[in-house]
């Protein structure tokens, strides 16, 4: 077998919104394939780092970045958000962001939004609706009347329209039922073997069953990263809670079955 091809490629990854700087020299290598979970606290630096490789902190004027990302082996750190999804990566933001008034068809297809996507757009709808039945049942639905984990399936529908080969999940369970989230995950797993993707993803133990991977943020720094077989539950709580390994009263992690 070959080399596993870099996918993803950061080096020295800092980024500011104004003064703050929320991303402290992030370095991170992907491969093919590789599944990655991002963990970390509230304001720990997840979608900053996300919306970063999007190219989305560096719009606005107000926001700043330094240092170096590769994808495929192509700089991307000074292209704009909408060749950066040309190349290739897709986000699913936190909080959806659908189109409200839209059917669920209509706001996957505001995801082939280049004439390269329209083109292939039939074909695509029918693996997105394969990949996630429920959507397929209701098509024509306004968005705003299905339920939070079916919007959420619309939402990943529409990043895959642009036929991403890694694709950026943040919080995509957040505020779903149990069963919603297990089957959002459940449909979720065939996408495992075609590409390559970064989660964000409050629930330990469900990060850990899906990715390969784990990346700990701590205040805008990647403080350990390894594959999960490879790393013990103390190691991933003492580098979520910044050393100590006990959590205060206030924090709540979910860590139950990680071992
Ligand atoms: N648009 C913005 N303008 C200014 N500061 C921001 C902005 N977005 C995020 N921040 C700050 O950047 C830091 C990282 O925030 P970020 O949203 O990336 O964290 P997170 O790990 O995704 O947190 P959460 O788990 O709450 O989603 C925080 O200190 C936050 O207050
Ligand atoms: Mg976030």
């Amino acid at each position: 077998m070959g080399k596993p091809l870099s996918i993803l490629s950061l080096q020295g990854i800092c980024a500011y919104y104004g003064e703050l700087q929320a991303l402290f020299d992030i370095d991170l290598d992907l491969t093919q394939g590789d599944i990655l979970a991002l963990i970390g606290a509230n304001g720990a630096g997840k979608s900053t780092l996300l919306r970063t490789l999007t190219g989305l902190t560096t719009v606005g004027g107000k926001t700043r970045l330094t240092g170096r990302m590769a994808f495929e082996g192509q700089p991307i750190e000074s292209l704009p958000p909408e060749r950066i999804v040309e190349m290739g990566i897709a986000l699913v933001p936190e909080g959806r962001r659908l189109f409200s008034r839209m059917s669920v068809e209509d706001n996957l297809l505001c995801g082939a939004y280049l004439p390269i996507w329209r083109q292939g757009a039939r074909r695509k709808l029918d693996e997105i609706y394969a990949l996630f039945p429920r959507l397929a049942e209701r098509r024509r639905q306004i968005v705003t009347q299905m339920s939070g984990g079916e919007q959420q399936m619309v939402a990943i529908g529409r990043a895959l329209m642009t036929s991403p080969r890694l694709l950026l999940l943040d919080e995509v369970s957040l505020g779903l039922s149990p069963a919603a989230v297990e089957e959002l995950y459940g449909n979720l797993q065939r996408l495992r073997n075609e590409l390559t993707i970064i989660v964000v993803e409050q629930d330990l133990q469900r990060a850990m069953g899906f990715a390969g991977r784990a990346a700990v943020m701590l205040e805008g720094r990647v403080v350990l990263a390894n594959d999960i077989s490879k790393l013990s539950r103390e190691e991933i709580t003492t580098a979520y809670f910044g050393g100590s390994g006990h959590a205060s009263p206030q924090t709540k992690m979910p860590v139950q079955g990680v071992h």
